[in-house]
């Protein structure tokens, strides 16, 4: 059952509810709804707050239950940090956390105080999302799983508070974006034995239907006369057929924009004769992460209705080292005449992106974003929290940074070095799909853009953050659909 929002005009005092959220900012404990709050607790809540570590720090919170004292049943103040620094994603974080206490105290209704300083309508859509998003669990493979404490209701509040269109939009795209974000997880957290490449087919064409919206699956047939040879070659090690998911959308006014969306669709990288080890292994279904994130953000298009025309593209298949698997010394032949030597099985992701970028920039698409679950490098430079953005375009690199600042996923720019093309050059073919010891991440980048053209393109490498290796307010551990809330905004805002 979907979560109810409501906007109501009401003050602190007189708000019926579960769990009464009150955002704190750091050392404004004098504000006026908590002293009203206060009041009405006959100064208990204000001694509460002195005995305890308190300040509205960002991260901290204090849970205070009300006795009857008050029609609210339980008190959270959280803290929102500093005042100046509040963002679109403090109100996230705050809800996600609110939705997190919830659970725990088996509160099935919470009102949120709500009186941002600015942004209000953007600000209200991140505290839904908050919501929705801390409430996601893939349960499916749990045999004694207890049912989640369903939120019923999340009230947004304060006196004047009214719904305005632009109020009901923003919760609209919100709770749109949050479906999107589940799909993705819910794909990359299915077993990869499961996840094939043609259920991810199957997938494609049951979630992306609607207005605009139409889907094509090649199967192998289709994907040698289209001579999509990188996505073959990795695919050869394989016993499961390839797909090539190609998703379009038109809006129903002349677009204003055409974008392609691409995505790296390995459903699981064993490394293929370049065998990985165990430990590297264990959560390598999540190499379809980029995938699934474009797969997820498309099927939402036909409710959320941006002026843009995106088309969207997924190679799929596994990397595993069967019989008539692709071997180290092996050369490829793309469709825009270039040749790569592959030195090393492993470095897949680059091979299959490769077919999909150059058949997509022929259409000449206004802007390129592909995302793809690339190196471990880009891990081991930015961590497990950022992904990497890579861009030959200022202007489209400036605009998915904001975006992605605003949807709450960090993504910090690397540069594409041109002299480090030197590490990819070849003996025998136009490059080789492994560079030096250093600067994986870039390399690989470097790659990509040879098969680009002069399409404005950005690349996400989000090795890092499409799983989570442990429990995040957010998000629990497994997929996080890292990609999803930017390409979302990048295609409404554009
Ligand atoms: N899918 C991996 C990258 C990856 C590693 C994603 C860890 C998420 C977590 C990619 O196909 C890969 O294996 N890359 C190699 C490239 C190397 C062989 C040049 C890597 O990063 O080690
Ligand atoms: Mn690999
Ligand atoms: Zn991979």
């Amino acid at each position: 059952m979907r979560m109810e929002i409501r906007i109501r005009d009401a003050g602190v005092e007189s708000i019926k509810t579960d769990l009464l959220v009150l955002p704190v900012a750091e050392k404004k404990l004098q504000e006026a709804p908590l002293r009203a709050l206060d009041r009405h607790l006959k100064g208990q809540l204000g001694q509460r707050i002195q005995s305890s570590k308190f300040t509205g720090a960002e991260g901290t919170s204090l849970l205070y239950s009300t006795a009857g004292t008050l029609p609210a049943r339980h008190i959270l103040l959280v803290g929102l940090g500093r005042e100046q620094d509040v963002d679109h994603d403090g109100w996230r974080q705050v809800s996600a956390r609110s939705r997190r206490e919830a659970s725990a105290i088996g509160a099935q209704d919470i009102a949120m105080f709500f009186a941002p300083n600015k942004d209000a309508e953007e600000s209200a859509g991140a505290a839904v999302e908050g919501a929705l998003l801390a409430s996601y669990q893939f349960t499916r493979y749990r045999s004694n799983s207890k049912p989640p404490v369903e939120l019923r209701t999340l009230t947004l509040f304060r006196r004047g508070l009214r719904r305005t269109a632009a109020l009901e939009k923003a919760i609209d795209t919100a709770q749109q974006t949050a479906d999107g974000v589940f799909l993705a997880r819910d794909l990359v957290n299915e077993p990869p034995s499961v996840a094939t490449a043609r259920f991810l087919g199957e997938q494609a064409e049951r979630l992306c239907r609607g207005r605009g919206l139409s889907v094509e699956v090649w199967g192998k047939k289709k994907i040698e006369a289209m001579k999509l040879a990188g996505l073959l070659a990795v695919n050869r090690g394989s016993q499961e057929e390839p797909r090539f998911i190609v998703m379009r959308y038109r809006p129903a006014r002349k677009p204003r924009k055409r974008v392609a969306l691409v995505g790296k669709g390995i459903t699981f990288d064993s490394g293929g004769l370049s065998l990985k080890p165990p430990k590297s292994m264990e959560t390598m279904k999540l190499d379809m992460a980029g995938g699934a994130a474009i797969i997820a953000a498309m099927s939402r298009l036909p409710q959320l209705r941006p002026d843009i025309e995106v088309t969207g593209y997924v190679p799929t298949t596994d990397n595993l080292p069967g019989a008539n698997a692709q071997k180290p010394g092996d050369v490829i032949r793309y469709l825009n005449g270039k040749t790569i030597e592959v030195l090393n099985t492993d470095a897949e992701g680059r091979l299959i992106l490769a077919d999909a970028l150059a058949l997509a920039a022929r259409q000449k698409p206004d802007y390129m974003i592909n995302l793809a679950t690339l190196t471990g490098a880009c891990m081991v430079a930015l961590g497990n929290g950022v992904g990497g953005l890579f861009s030959n375009n200022q202007d489209l690199a400036d605009r998915v940074l904001r975006c992605s600042r605003e949807a709450g996923e960090k993504l910090w720019r690397l540069p594409l070095v041109k002299e480090y093309r030197e590490m990819i050059k070849s003996n025998v073919a136009d490059m080789k799909n492994i560079g030096g010891a250093h600067g994986g991440a870039i390399t690989a980048a470097l790659i990509l853009q040879e098969f680009v053209a002069d399409v404005p393109w950005a690349h996400l490498d989000i090795a890092g953050p499409a799983f989570a290796e442990s429990d995040q307010p957010i998000c629990p551990k497994g997929g996080t659909g890292f990609g999803v809330r930017t390409l979302l905004r990048f295609l409404l805002t554009l």
